[in-house]
């Protein structure tokens, strides 16, 4: 069975991942566990440009096998889709969510509930062993809130709400923010797409 990294120093990415392809890929290995340490500068204009910096970065580190990365962010449609690609460093990098979210809920002050249309979107990229690079995209789609709510999650969970749930995607557990997150989706269709392989 071939190597497979998963090009992100974050738990909570590395958990998902597994558990999404466990059955395909027994074991995957963080940036960390294989021994990578890169400076990735994100500066790609889309998130599946970022996502292919990331997994070229790690590929021409590593010593062959699957690269994966992943590159998200959130879209708000009455702001342009701001933040986007720019999510994380929205603000500033080290700026607490608390902060970007209040900011978030007050530029969108009187916007009635069917003008408050968000996404969160997620692009996965792999480099085969080959050399071969494959992306996928997923999205789900809420409305920022009026209030931060929920308790689990990160970044930008408390003020997404996904209206068929009743719920930010703050109040999921993590297993059912894996069923229908973007991050979710887009590691289930890079899963079939690597299968076709
Ligand atoms: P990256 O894909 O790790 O570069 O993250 C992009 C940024 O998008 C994160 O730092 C968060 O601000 C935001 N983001 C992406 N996915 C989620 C999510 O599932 N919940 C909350 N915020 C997210």
């Amino acid at each position: 069975m071939e190597r497979v990294i998963f090009a992100t120093g974050n738990a909570g990415k590395m958990r998902e991942i597994r558990s999404i392809m466990a059955d395909t890929y027994p074991e995957i290995l963080s940036m960390k566990e294989a021994g990578i340490q890169t400076d990735i500068a994100e500066d790609g204009k889309t998130y599946e440009e970022n996502a292919l910096i990331k997994a070229r970065a790690v590929a021409a580190a590593a010593e062959g096998g699957l690269v994966l990365a992943d590159d998200s962010g959130l879209e708000i449609d009455f702001l342009g889709k701001e933040p986007g690609v720019y999510s994380a460093r929205y603000l500033g990098e080290d700026t607490p969510y608390s902060v970007k979210n209040a900011e978030l809920i007050r530029r969108l002050e009187g916007v009635p509930e069917e003008e408050r249309t968000a996404r969160f979107v997620c692009a996965i990229a792999a480099v085969l062993p080959d050399g071969r690079e494959l992306t996928v995209r997923a999205a789900i789609e809420g409305r920022i809130g009026y209030e931060e709510k929920g308790g689990n999650g990160f970044g930008y969970d408390p003020i997404f709400y996904v209206p068929e749930m009743g719920k930010t995607t703050a109040e999921l557990t993590e297993e059912e923010k894996n069923l229908v997150s973007h991050r979710g989706k887009a590691l289930r269709l890079m899963r079939e797409e690597l299968k076709k392989l």
